[in-house]
């Protein structure tokens, strides 16, 4: 049984007061939740005061980015280790501003993957295609490249802590959500890959969610498919009335 996660990717937002009122909100509101797990993936510059709002929650903590070197010379850029010491389990990886804003590739989500391990952290390592991608009919083939790339030569071991977004770059931040079906196809390809790859035991207990203009009006839907485990939160995880929705949404109990 996958306990399902939702987590919010609050991206390039909030600022010091409005980031402590929503994890202080959001630890607040949940105590009443036992089905679900919450995680939050504030800013760097905020992660220290949002782990100190949620402090005696059990609402966890991320990055949205990390780099692969442990701490040295390498200016503007943050180590797993800084991470873990400032409160962090998860690390959003190769999400797909990442891939196509910033130009990051398979082979640095696979590198930045392996370090996060190392250090501890639970990467979540996000997956999708674009548009163009899918109405060309390469939606599995691109899906399929993407974990080759960027997850596959990750030990069993090492995969064991990895959690998979299924974000398709034409639903993220376009109001334009995957059908339930639509997720659930690629989320059923994904759990297969990950049965070729590695054994059916760890398919079956990979969490894969969904990502991409999740609301509270569709979480039901897509949560209720049987390989969704769960929702990766954009918009809508900075709003506390409607991350907590979908919370309520994902809640198995
Ligand atoms: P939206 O929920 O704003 O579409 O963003 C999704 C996303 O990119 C989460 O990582």
């Amino acid at each position: 049984m996958r306990t399902p996660l939702v987590a919010g990717n609050w991206k390039m937002n909030l600022q010091r007061t409005a980031a402590q009122d929503l994890a202080a909100g959001l630890a607040e509101q949940s105590g009443s939740f036992h089905g679900v797990e919450i995680a939050v993936f504030p800013p760097f510059v905020y992660l220290d005061v949002v782990h100190t709002a949620l402090s005696g929650s059990s609402v966890r903590l991320g990055a949205q980015n990390v780099y692969w070197e442990s701490p040295g010379a390498f200016t503007g850029e943050i180590a797993p280790e800084m991470l873990v010491d400032v409160g962090c389990r998860y690390v959003i990886l190769g999400h797909s501003e990442r891939r196509h804003i910033l130009g990051e590739t398979d082979a640095d989500v696979f590198a930045k993957a392996k370090a996060a391990l190392t250090a501890g952290l639970a990467p979540v390592i996000c997956l999708g295609e674009t548009l163009e991608q899918r109405e060309s009919g390469q939606t599995q083939s691109v899906i399929e490249t993407q974990f080759d790339g960027s997850i596959a030569e990750l030990s069993a071991d090492q995969f064991h802590q990895v959690t998979v977004a299924y974000e398709p770059v034409w639903a993220i931040g376009t109001g334009k959500n995957a059908s339930p079906d639509q997720a659930e196809e690629v989320h059923a390809d994904l759990r297969k890959l990950i049965a070729n790859r590695y054994n059916a035991e760890l398919a079956e207990s990979t969490r894969i969610l969904y990502g991409g203009s999740v609301k509270p009006g569709n979480a039901g839907d897509l949560l209720g498919q049987a390989n969704v485990d769960g929702a990766l939160v954009g918009g809508a995880s900075l709003k506390l009335a409607d991350f907590v929705a979908i919370i309520q949404a994902a809640d198995s109990d």
